[in-house]
């Protein structure tokens, strides 16, 4: 594992409007504990990003967008860059499944993307995970690989302890079919040797890794045990400020666990 600070990201998806999401906030502000040890960033609607900036306790929260555009500016009628983020997140998702596989992003989309954010002082959130019929076909490696290569392709080793790798293996992400801690840890090591053959032992070792798919109150525990994981991207439950409040005691628990 990097570092012994977790993570936690709530994905909210397009879920919760404005003033809901600005609710959510004040709920999550009053029942999630602030802790040294844990990282605990939320990730609204675009359209809540600005509201819930001003709302928002920077020391209890960090916030990420969940896409933006690679380009800084220009006549890309409907987008937001990176560029128009920067002093509102601290944190980009990029090469989400829904991403990948709803909107037919590439890895070349993810490239692009990834160094918009670092270009632009946010740490990118590099999402990767193979489908159930990769899973079954025995391709796991060879997809997390092609994606984290396609991801990553333009970031220097220098840059790479701020990106952010996310296993999500596709068929766990909504579908309560939560990936077993033991194919959790298979997935991270294979991606972490992959880092260090790409970029060395030093930067490799410093890139925290999630895991996401299908994470609950109860089985959160389970992956923050893992040696190999930094910490978990976490879309249901994240709408839910008691389940989620419990997944951030159980990250502050396991990292004190650590320390
Ligand atoms: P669920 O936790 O709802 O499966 O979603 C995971 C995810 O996609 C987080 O980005």
């Amino acid at each position: 594992m990097a570092g012994d600070k977790k993570l936690i990201i709530g994905n909210w998806k397009m879920n919760l409007g404005v003033h809901e999401s600005s609710l959510h906030l004040h709920k999550l502000a009053d029942s999630v504990k602030t802790h040294r040890n844990v990282e605990v960033v939320l990730a609204p609607t675009m359209l809540a990003l600005q509201t819930l900036s001003l709302q928002v306790n920077h020391r209890q929260f960090k916030l990420a967008a969940q896409n933006f555009y690679w380009r800084d500016h220009g006549a890309y009628t409907g987008e937001v860059s990176a560029t128009q983020l920067r002093g509102i997140v601290s944190y980009g998702l990029v090469g989400h499944s829904e991403r990948r596989h709803v909107f037919h992003e590439s890895d070349k989309d993810t490239r692009a993307k990834v160094q918009a954010a670092i270009r632009n002082g946010i740490r990118p959130v590099l999402c990767v995970g193979e489908t159930a019929s990769e899973r079954a076909a025995g391709e796991t490696r060879d997809v997390l690989h092609d994606q984290l290569i396609g991801g990553l392709a333009n970031i220097t080793s220098d840059e790479l302890p701020e990106v952010i790798v996310a296993y999500e293996p596709v068929w766990a992400i909504g579908t309560g079919n939560n990936a077993l801690p033991t194919d959790v840890t298979e997935a991270i090591v294979s991606i972490r040797s992959q880092l260090k053959h790409l970029y060395g032992a030093k930067a490799a070792n410093a890139v925290q890794v999630l895991y996401g798919g299908s994470v609950t109150a109860d089985s959160a525990a389970d992956y923050l045990a893992l040696h190999e994981v930094d910490g978990l991207l976490v879309g249901g439950a994240s709408l839910d400020a008691h389940a989620f409040t419990t997944i951030v005691e159980k990250a502050f628990q396991s990292a004190k666990g650590d320390a």
